[in-house]
This record gives structure tokens, sequence and C-alpha cells, in this order.
């Protein structure tokens, strides 16, 4: 790596503030630039990366060695209420940030962070989890969008530039916005530890299955890849590989609930379409990246609680 800054976008969001103490403690000497629409504790500069005039002044001015595009929606249903801006933000921002780099910053690499939902209707065709050859097969906006982007940074890396697409499964741990299930079920159930809400904890569709990693587990893999030869476009799924249905996840955290809870069924919690199940295969970063997950869901879930309860 050379002295010139990795520019994050979406550093103000939950990946952004994990990533950044990965490269922080594998690469102390890094200089890097947080970047997100709003400027917030850690963000270093204002970014919107729909406008790619400011994209194009960003990237001239720090001709970065590397750029990990995070900036996104990351709540599944927010795209189908308003689909053109999350085609806007994805695809859009992804494009304008990629053309910057491409002429500003050619030799710059580029991680674009997808999604595993990406694979939508794949899943069902089978009860393997999935490689990064399966075909992408979106069932929402927010996995068209996403899919769309990543066959664009796929189009960028013919074009030149070092581009490495990121597949990563759900995951979770401390500052994730609590409209994501886990910590939505577990700030119910501490609210209702402290007498702040009901005895209840309301749920939406609980036979969905899906992966669940440690934030940090996936940062990890993000921080091994720039320490890797330069991308060429690859495509690298980030998965456990453990499947698990959210119903056995509310199991586990119900099991640390300290009172009784009734487990109210919300039909505005239960979207019209979505994945049944969503398992990963990570051989591929397993091999190229040397990684592997190394923080069991157990801990993480502890971990949570523990912040949780003292907030
Ligand atoms: N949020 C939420 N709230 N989800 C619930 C609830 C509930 O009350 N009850 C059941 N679920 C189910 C959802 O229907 C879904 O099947 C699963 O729990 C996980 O939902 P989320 O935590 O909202 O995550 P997601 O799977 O939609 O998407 C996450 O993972 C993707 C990668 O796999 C996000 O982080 C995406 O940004 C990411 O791309």
């Amino acid at each position: 790596m050379t002295d010139r800054p990795i520019v994050i976008t979406g550093a103000g969001g939950f990946v952004g503030r994990h990533l950044i103490d990965a490269l922080r403690s594998a690469m102390p000497q890094a200089v890097i630039v947080a970047t997100s629409a709003r400027l917030r504790s850690g963000v270093d500069q204002a970014l919107d990366t729909t406008n790619a005039q400011q994209v194009d002044e960003l990237v001239r001015t720090f001709a970065p060695a590397a750029i990990f595009h995070l900036a996104s929606l990351s709540f599944v249903p927010d795209a189908d209420i308003d689909p053109e801006a999350a085609f806007r933000v994805i695809l859009q921002g992804s494009m304008n940030v990629a053309r910057s780099a491409l002429r500003y910053s050619p030799d710059c690499r580029m991680a674009f962070v997808g999604s595993s939902e990406v694979y939508g209707k794949s899943f069902s065709q089978t009860d393997d989890p999935l490689d990064e050859g399966a075909v992408l097969n979106p069932l929402n906006y927010y996995a068209s969008a996403k899919a769309a982007a990543d066959l664009l940074m796929g189009q960028f890396a013919h074009m030149g530039l070092a581009v490495v697409r990121f597949r990563p499964f759900n995951h979770i741990g401390a500052g994730q916005s609590n409209r994501f299930v886990v910590p939505n079920f577990i700030s119910q159930i501490v609210a209702a530890e402290q007498g702040r809400g009901p005895a209840e904890i309301k749920v939406g569709n609980l036979s969905a299955v899906r992966d669940f990693l440690d934030v940090r587990d996936v940062v990890r893999a993000y921080v091994l890849a720039l320490q890797r030869p330069a991308w060429k476009g690859e495509i690298l799924n980030i998965a456990s590989g453990q499947p698990i249905a959210v119903f056995e996840l509310l199991d586990r955290l119900i099991e640390r609930a300290r009172r009784p809870l009734t487990i109210i069924s919300s039909p505005d919690r239960v979207r019209a379409v979505e994945i049944p199940r969503a398992v990963g295969d990570a051989s591929r970063a397993r091999s190229v990246l040397d990684w592997k997950p190394l923080i069991p869901l157990e801990e993480t879930i502890d971990e949570l609680f523990n912040l949780e309860r003292r907030d």
C-alpha cells in the first residue's frame, strides 16, 4: 500500500464504524477518509454519492489508494417503499464512485459491498449453501438494485478498475439499527425487563432462515482483501454457512430474558415477498483471503444484551 488514503463511503453507518476500527488496528499507518451523507461523529467529510460532482471532487482531491464503497440503503423494506431512491443510492451512487475512481485515481482499488439478497429465488433451487456461481435472481427492489450495481462493478473491472465485489450475508453487532431483527428483538426484551415496554415481543416471519455473522468477522474479510494482490472483479460471498431460523434465534434471545414474555405475531412486520432460506458458501473467501468467521453467534448475542442493558 502507498501512503495515499483509503476512502470509505457510508462510513457513518453500522458497518463503516467497525471497518474503521478494523483498518486502524490492522494498518495503523493508513490514512482513512471517512465519508458519509451527513457529517456526524467519526465522519471526516460529507459526501452524497448520488452527486457525481461531489464524488469527482473528492476522488480528485484525495486520489485514494482504495475505496470501500459502503454507502447504501441497508433495510430491505425501505427499497420497496421508494424504489427510485433505492436505485439512485445503490446503482447510481456506485456508478459515480467507480467512474470517478477510473477517471481520477485509475490505479485505485474499489471494494463494492453488495448483498446475498442478489441470489433471491436461486436460494429456493437447492438446500445447499449458495456459492458465487449461483444465478442472480432478485426478489425485491433492494436486491435488484444491488444485483444491478454488482454487475456494473463487474463491467468496471473489465474496463480496468481494480474491483472486488463482496456479497455478505446477514451481519449483526454493536451499533446496528434496531429495525433489523436481532437488535429489534433484543431491544423489546430489554425494554420489557426494565419496565419500559410491555411484557411482550412483536415478531414478523419466524420461519425465514438466515446465515448470520458478527460484523467484526465481516469487516475482517474486507481488510484482508486489501492486503491481497490487486483485484480483478472477484466476487466473494461472506457467510457463516450456518443456517438458523428466525424462530430458533428468537428462542436463544428469549432464553436470556429476565422476565416472561408473550410472543405477538405482528402482520405489519411480515414482508409481502422474501427469501425463505438464505445460506451462503464462502469457500472462496476462505481460500482466497484465508478467512473464516471466528466469533460465535452466542457471543455476539451476549454482547448485544450487555450493551442494551447498559443503555
Ligand atoms: N427486521 C425484522 N423485524 N425482521 C424480522 C422480524 C421483525 O420483527 N420478524 C421476522 N423477521 C425476519 C425478516 O422477515 C427476515 O427474514 C429476517 O428476520 C432478517 O431480517 P433483517 O434483520 O431485517 O435482515 P434482512 O435479511 O432483511 O437483510 C439484511 O441482510 C442482508 C444480507 O443478507 C440486511 O442487513 C441487508 O442490508 C443485507 O443485504
